[in-house]
């Protein structure tokens, strides 16, 4: 008898845990910008293992950097029947299209990553956003720079009372761009630190852009008189870093080191800052990214309202999912190392 129940206990349990996990057959189409970006990298896998959790079919392609090239992959999807689109624009100025196409078909779409402008948000009721507030980025990665100053006042190396700094920016007219240049300058004069801007260049979040763009401020101003690097990404703090190291600078010796930091916490970053030649990073959260995006695609599709319960992630306006950024310094980098 008692056995009998625990069998029926256990199949009750089987039954709801496959009702919870109910596999959808959704099949999600997402286009990533370009493949060859290392943060996109981590949201694209992230994406792929919440698929697999949920048991649909995710396609992603590679709009290779080419707004028209993504255009076309859109359609495609369309024709074929996919239920749900998730967009990383290549220009998310050129969103608008994408969404009338979407409402045309009444397809739920999710952007990522590059936010359409708010019209375009506000112009169909299927669309949504997954993304972090690159103002936090940009004040997290100042204030790692103003607390490191603070413990470290040789590191104002000509003793003038500021801050010497090279900007390298990614992509003009992202919004991650434009909002981490300004909020991370910003941290710093309010950290009560005046600053002297001695370059400012974009470098596309390329890595070898920024080893290039480097190397110019280096030979324009001199290696000595920079006392920081704010890069805009990893990929490009790790660019300045290999120029810095290029003049015997970052590899060890304290005398002969300046403090960098990126946003996104990759983890040839981490790695960077583990071996101390980078200072620091700010967590630009891939995972949840990645998560939260096929959650509100299959959601979606499988015409379910996509709610805090049923995505498990805060909505703001019914259709922005915002994943906080994490300051990561040398006291909890190991934290992030997968
Ligand atoms: C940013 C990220 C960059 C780059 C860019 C692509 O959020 O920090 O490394 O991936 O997105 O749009
Ligand atoms: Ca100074």
């Amino acid at each position: 008898m008692k056995k009998h129940v625990v069998i029926l206990a256990a199949a009750v349990l089987v039954v709801s845990i496959m009702a919870a996990y109910a596999a959808t057959d959704a099949l999600v189409g997402a286009c990533i910008y370009k493949f060859d970006d290392t943060f996109m990298t981590g949201v694209r896998n992230a994406m792929r293992a919440e698929m697999e959790r949920q048991g649909g079919e995710l396609e992603i392609v590679d709009s290779q950097n080419r707004q028209p090239m993504q255009n076309d992959q859109v359609d495609a999807y369309i024709s074929k029947g996919a239920n749900a689109l998730i967009v990383n624009p290549v220009d998310r100025t050129a969103a608008e299209p994408l969404m009338n196409k979407a409402k045309a078909d009444g397809l739920p779409i999710v952007f990522i990553n590059r936010e359409p402008y708010a019209e375009v948000m506000n112009a169909y009721d299927k669309i949504w956003y997954v993304g972090a507030k690159a103002e936090e980025s940009g004040t997290q990665s100042g204030q790692i720079i103003v607390d490191y100053f603070k413990a470290h006042p040789e590191a104002d190396r000509n003793k003038d009372g500021k801050i010497q700094y090279i900007m390298i920016r990614g992509e003009q007219g992202h919004q991650d761009a434009t909002l981490r240049t300004e909020y991370s300058t910003k941290a710093i004069k309010d950290g009560g630190f005046e600053i002297v801007e001695l370059g400012n260049d974009t470098a596309n979040w390329d890595k070898v852009q920024a080893t290039d763009k480097m190397k110019g401020f280096i030979s324009a101003v001199g290696v000595d008189a920079i006392e920081a690097v704010l890069a805009n990404n990893d990929d490009m703090a790790l660019g300045a870093i290999e120029a810095l190291k290029a003049e015997g600078y970052n590899l060890g010796d304290a005398s002969k080191y300046i403090p960098v930091v990126g946003v996104d916490a990759t983890a040839p970053a981490l790695e960077a800052m583990s071996k101390g030649e980078m200072l620091g990073t700010v967590l630009n959260d891939a995972d949840n990214q990645g998560i939260a995006a096929v959650k509100v695609a299959v959601v979606a599709a499988d015409g379910g309202e996509v709610t805090e319960q049923s995505i498990g992630y805060s909505i703001t306006d019914g259709k922005y999912i915002w994943i906080p950024y994490r300051p990561v310094t040398v006291e909890n980098y190991k934290e992030f190392m997968k």
